[in-house]
């Protein structure tokens, strides 16, 4: 473990890099979340319009909204994650469209001011940030006034994780999500250190930023957490069942807060 939990994280997030696309990062139970995040931003934000992604990974998201004809500027705090959206967006043929450069979420306030129309973080980025107060700060000066942002952030109370630890009788594990502060989480041998939170924490740290939240449900909330992905793979009936449950009812009050993940729309201020 080193001095400096940005540094921890970005060693972390390159270690998985090359294995990302795979189980890790971006298995069934994974897509069917990420397909939540995609929805909202093609539901709020018009084609065409320029996107910062917070956090991209691989680029899978950024390619995708590239494909359907967004602006997309690609960021992320692990030089291998971006290294490898940029490899992406080359062999799709998208670099008209998708450009990936490696910047952390922290240091967001050095792009110039109302450079975005919307900006979209997707599985967690927004928990990897030591100052998410100044981190949102400096979102609200480079998105345009009126300007989405569109997250999926891991949650305090997650049912299936409840659930199971306390099975175990593992109450140290189970009381993880609950920390004050950051906690240092394993990763490929690495930590990631995460900011854990409350759809409500979240809320009112943008708020104090201009942001208004306009839109909430919980993500992983019926549907288990991507790490039990073998146990869904061995019960697709069920899971499809839970899929569905949660297209239903993850928007409800008291639930909405609740999952692995949650999903918040929220939109900036349109300056007088
Ligand atoms: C769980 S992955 C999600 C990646 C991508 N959004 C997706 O949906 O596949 C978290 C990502 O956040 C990035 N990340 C962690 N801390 C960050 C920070 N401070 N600034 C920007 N990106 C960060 C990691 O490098 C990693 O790529």
């Amino acid at each position: 473990m080193n001095a400096d939990p940005l540094t921890d994280n970005r060693i972390a997030f390159d270690s998985v890099a090359a294995d990302y696309d795979g189980p890790s990062g971006n298995n069934a139970l994974i897509q069917q979340l990420r397909a939540q995040t995609m929805a909202a931003v093609l539901r709020r934000v018009p084609a065409g319009s320029r996107l910062i992604d917070l956090g991209c990974g691989t680029g899978l998201d950024a390619a995708y909204l590239a494909e359907r004809g967004y602006r997309v500027t690609a960021t992320d705090w692990s030089p291998e994650m971006v290294r490898r959206t940029q490899q992406r967006a080359a062999s799709a043929g998208l670099a008209q469209r998708l450009e990936a450069r490696r910047l952390g979420i922290q240091e967001i306030a050095q792009l110039p001011a109302t450079a975005f129309d919307a900006a979209y973080s997707d599985l967690g980025p927004l928990n990897c940030v030591p100052d998410l107060e100044a981190a949102a700060r400096g979102l609200a000066q480079v998105l345009a006034p009126g300007g989405w942002l569109i997250a999926s952030v891991i949650g305090r109370l997650c049912p299936w994780e409840l659930a199971l630890f306390a099975a175990r009788n593992d109450w140290a594990r189970a009381r993880v999500r609950f920390a004050r502060g950051p906690v240092p989480v394993p990763l490929n041998g690495h930590t990631v250190w995460t900011r854990y939170l409350w759809p409500g924490e979240f809320a009112a740290i943008f708020r104090r930023a201009g942001f208004r939240r306009l839109e909430q449900r919980g993500l992983g909330l019926f549907l288990p957490p991507p790490y039990m992905d073998a146990f869904a793979a061995r019960h697709p009936r069920l899971t499809a069942g839970l899929a569905r449950l949660e297209c239903g009812l993850g928007g409800w009050p008291v639930l909405r807060g609740w999952g692995d993940h949650f999903l918040m729309v929220l939109q900036l201020a349109a300056r007088p």
